[in-house]
């Protein structure tokens, strides 16, 4: 998935990075395809899948990244609290921006506060706080996307730089990083990565002095109890909804193949894991009738019974995506769930 890290476009005075070879995607969705595989990122490539995401993120049955999103504005004056003066933000899978651009309203209060704050030989000795310009770097693989995140805060006074990469190559995306950064991961992307492999990730590219951020829908408690039959059987609506079923089978749909010669099934069910067992969603298509489609290089053939795997979504308590950051060397600096205990925001740094 190596990019090419080429400065591709003068977005104005903002640059934007491109790490993609969006033509060669096609290409990749061919292999996989071939393979019965289709990773979720392809949901989100092109205008077909910024445009999906945009959709689903507002559709009344979808409403996962919109709820983060109220915690994140509930708490915001607690969490800009903890981030230190000065910290730059970098964010991946950054989708529209919105909530970038809450926390950056929030860090240029806190600067302008501050600058107010400081005495005539602090604002000498260390510069003043007014100056401290926040260096922001909205991410996603979708080019569309960072465009729309970077427009979403051309009037803010902040130095942007917009990145198309994967969150995969989080080792070259950082060389375009002022530092310190707060590295958020919103909507609730964590989950959609093996605990171990993303913090693994995220803890070698990240420095001594930076912070990480991220959302997710979590189970208040583990199987038994009333509440989490209830939690269950809305997180089993929500990812079956029509609205969520047309977003997985966009690519197979875009490419050509009949409503009718496949099916979206979602599966919500225990997987074990070293805290116990956790829920996991398990996405598949199935192809009810023998059909072809043409995709990018070559001409695809399925036949009835044939099963596409698509990626998933880990639901854990609050207590497990702890314990996992305890492993992955991560200390939490504060928690913030909603009153049912049905979403969470962490601020964490790296083990001292
Ligand atoms: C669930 S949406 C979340 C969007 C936004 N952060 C929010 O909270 O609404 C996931 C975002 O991650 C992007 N994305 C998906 N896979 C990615 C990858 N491997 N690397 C970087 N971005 C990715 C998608 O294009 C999309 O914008």
């Amino acid at each position: 998935m190596q990019g090419t890290g080429q400065l591709k476009k003068d977005f104005g005075n903002e640059l934007k990075v491109v790490m993609i070879d969006e033509e060669g995607l096609e290409e990749k969705l061919y292999e996989s395809l071939k393979k019965h595989e289709l990773p979720d990122y392809f949901l989100y490539t092109g205008v077909g899948g910024a445009r999906n995401w945009l959709n689903l993120d507002e559709s009344r049955t979808f409403p996962v990244a919109r709820k983060l999103k109220a915690l994140l504005e509930e708490n915001l004056v607690s969490i800009v609290k903890f981030i230190p003066t000065g910290m730059n933000l970098a964010s991946i899978g950054v989708g529209n921006g919105e909530k970038e651009r809450i926390i950056l309203n929030g860090l240029i209060k806190k600067n302008e506060e501050e600058a107010k704050s400081e005495s005539e030989e602090e604002k000498e000795a260390f510069g003043s706080g007014r100056n401290r310009k926040i260096h922001y770097y909205p991410i996603d693989i979708n080019s569309r996307m960072v465009d729309i995140a970077l427009e979403k805060v051309k009037d803010l006074p902040v130095e942007k730089k917009g990145i198309v990469g994967f969150i995969e190559e989080m080792p070259f995306l950082k060389k375009y990083w002022h530092l310190p950064v707060l590295f958020c991961i919103l909507g609730n992307t964590f989950c959609n990565y093996e605990p171990d492999f993303i913090l693994k990730l995220v803890g070698e590219n990240l420095e001594s002095g930076d912070l990480f951020m991220f959302d997710a829908h979590i189970f208040p408690t583990l199987e038994g109890s009333d509440e989490a039959k209830s939690v269950r059987n809305k997180v089993l609506a929500t990812y079956s909804s029509r609205e969520n079923a047309l977003f997985n089978m966009y690519p197979l749909l875009y490419y050509g193949m009949a409503p009718e010669d496949f099916e979206f099934e979602l599966l919500l069910s225990h997987v074990e894991s070293e805290t116990g067992p956790l829920y996991s969603t398990h996405k598949t298509l199935q192809i009810l009738n023998d059909t072809e489609i043409r995709v990018g290089p070559g001409t695809l053939k399925f036949k009835e019974g044939d099963v596409i795997k698509m990626g998933f979504t880990y639901k854990y308590t609050f207590e497990q995506i702890s314990t996992f950051l305890n492993k992955g060397g991560f200390e939490i600096l504060r928690k913030f769930l909603s009153e049912d205990r049905t979403n969470a925001i962490i601020l964490a740094r790296k083990h001292l």
